[in-house]
């Protein structure tokens, strides 16, 4: 099975041996990959929806892997339990807010030595924050490109210490940064287009909110740059 650059980006941070909870599995693609290539020896996949926990259901039977996953239908962390001693969480594919509701609603589940690995869709910057202030530490961080889309995935684990990390790089990815990600140029290349193109589009407007908007794409733009020109 050949998965996209996004999927296989995700499921490279498994390390092998782990139990996997794949939460929002829909297609459960990851969970097939990770028993194919016999990187853990059972992965539960879930979904809050019976549609996309029966697409999964159907992957599973067309690699005759239905004895070795286990499916369960609910939302976020609520399906684990303590006793499923998992130590892989993967959460991909949704956005950056659904990831912190179903982070923060599960947050005691997490207080171990469970390894996160998330790929926002959204709003990855709230994923990072949401991180730090919850006291965990990122392990590592990635990029993948499919045509001109980039996805970001961040591997974190609970360390109870408040980071040290720059809370201004939240928005781009510390790690990242620190690494020079060879992807990390592109992708913000692309962003800052974006952002000097809204930038542009925002000039006339004179409402207070329309104001604050402008100063935040300002210093938004500032620090693409900066980061830019040290890459
Ligand atoms: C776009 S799919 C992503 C599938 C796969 N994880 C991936 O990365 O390709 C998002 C899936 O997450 C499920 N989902 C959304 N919110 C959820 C929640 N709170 N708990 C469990 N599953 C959820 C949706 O039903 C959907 O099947």
């Amino acid at each position: 099975m050949k998965l996209t650059p996004r999927l296989q980006a995700i499921a490279d941070k498994v390390p092998p041996g782990s139990r996997v909870a794949d939460i929002g599995t829909d297609h459960a693609y990851i969970p097939v990959y990770l028993l194919l290539n016999r990187l853990s020896p059972n992965v539960i996949a879930t979904d809050s929806r019976p549609g996309p926990l029966q697409a999964a259901q159907e992957t599973l039977e067309l690699f005759s892997l239905s004895q070795t996953a286990e499916l369960r239908l609910g939302d976020g962390l609520s399906v684990l339990r303590e006793e499923d001693n998992i130590d892989v969480i993967i959460i991909a594919g949704m956005g950056g807010e659904t990831i912190c509701s179903i982070l923060e609603a599960g947050l005691p589940l997490l207080k171990k030595n469970t390894l996160l690995v998330l790929q926002p869709m959204t709003c990855v910057d709230w994923v990072r924050t949401w991180l730090a202030d919850n006291k965990f530490s990122l392990v590592q961080e990635d990029i993948a490109q499919e045509e001109d889309r980039y996805y970001e995935v961040i591997v974190a684990r609970w360390s109870g210490k408040l980071s040290l990390a720059s809370e201004k790089y939240l928005t781009i990815g510390p790690d990242l940064v620190a690494c020079r990600h060879p992807l990390l140029k592109p992708m913000l290349q692309q962003r800052l287009e974006r952002k000097e193109a809204a930038l542009a589009g925002a000039g006339g407007a004179n409402s207070p909110a329309a104001k604050n908007r402008i100063l935040e794409l300002e210093k938004e733009i500032l620090l693409l740059r900066e980061v830019i020109a040290w890459l």
